[in-house]
């Protein structure tokens, strides 16, 4: 596959919006309820009061976390040695700016999980588990997500530096792939932080 048409599959497969879609399963329309985002955690919150509503925010965190996932493994076979950051960044942006919803879409946070996950599953695993522990204390999701990716490309410098091999080394590109993601989740998490200032963010 050529490097634009990777490209152009990863932007679209960032751009399905799973929680949207899954949402409306239930007969919710996922951005005018709750926070109004499309992710995990305001699927979770609105329509996981019953089993067949967690099934659905799980699928929802399980299909946002697969896309990215994927778009990176896609690239590993692509052949170019910038392939898996720029797939990654076109699958993140997909998820954040999608195309279906005319440039809306969610905070990344998901996607960029599972893109770490594509990468690397080890490093992946070591990425998630700073969202795990920040949530387990404070079950406040928008902390979690911005304590872990705040964390993310240090967390990459520190895996390739303790733990030098071949498979643990890790380009340049996506470090910095890691460190744009970081940045652009912060972004898009603007009412969260600002919402946690005043102490009014909710909690799960
Ligand atoms: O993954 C998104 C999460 O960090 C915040 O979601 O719905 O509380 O804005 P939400």
């Amino acid at each position: 596959m050529s490097l634009p048409a990777l490209l152009a599959i990863s932007y679209l497969l960032g751009s399905i919006p799973t929680g949207l879609i899954l949402a409306r399963i239930k007969g919710i329309d996922i951005r005018k309820s709750g926070s109004g985002n499309i992710g995990f955690t305001n699927v979770m919150r609105v329509a996981g009061k019953d089993r067949s509503g967690k099934l659905i925010g799980l699928l929802t965190l399980a299909g946002d976390m697969g896309k990215g996932a994927l778009a990176i493994r896609l690239a590993l076979h692509q052949g170019s040695e910038w392939a898996p950051a720029l797939a990654g960044l076109s699958v993140f942006f997909g998820h954040i700016f999608s195309f279906w919803l005319r440039g809306k879409g969610g905070k990344g946070v998901a996607t960029g999980l599972g893109i770490s996950l594509g990468i690397n599953p080890a490093l992946g695993a070591l990425v998630c588990l700073p969202w795990a522990l920040i949530f387990a204390l404070t079950r406040t999701s928008s902390l979690a997500s911005l304590g872990s990716f705040a964390l993310m490309p240090l967390t990459a410098l520190l895996w390739q530096r303790l733990l030098p091999s071949p498979e643990n080394a890790l380009p340049k590109h996506t470090l910095l792939l890691f460190t744009l993601m970081t940045l652009l989740v912060f972004f898009r998490h603007k009412d969260n932080i600002s919402r946690i200032r005043k102490g009014e963010e909710s909690k799960m």
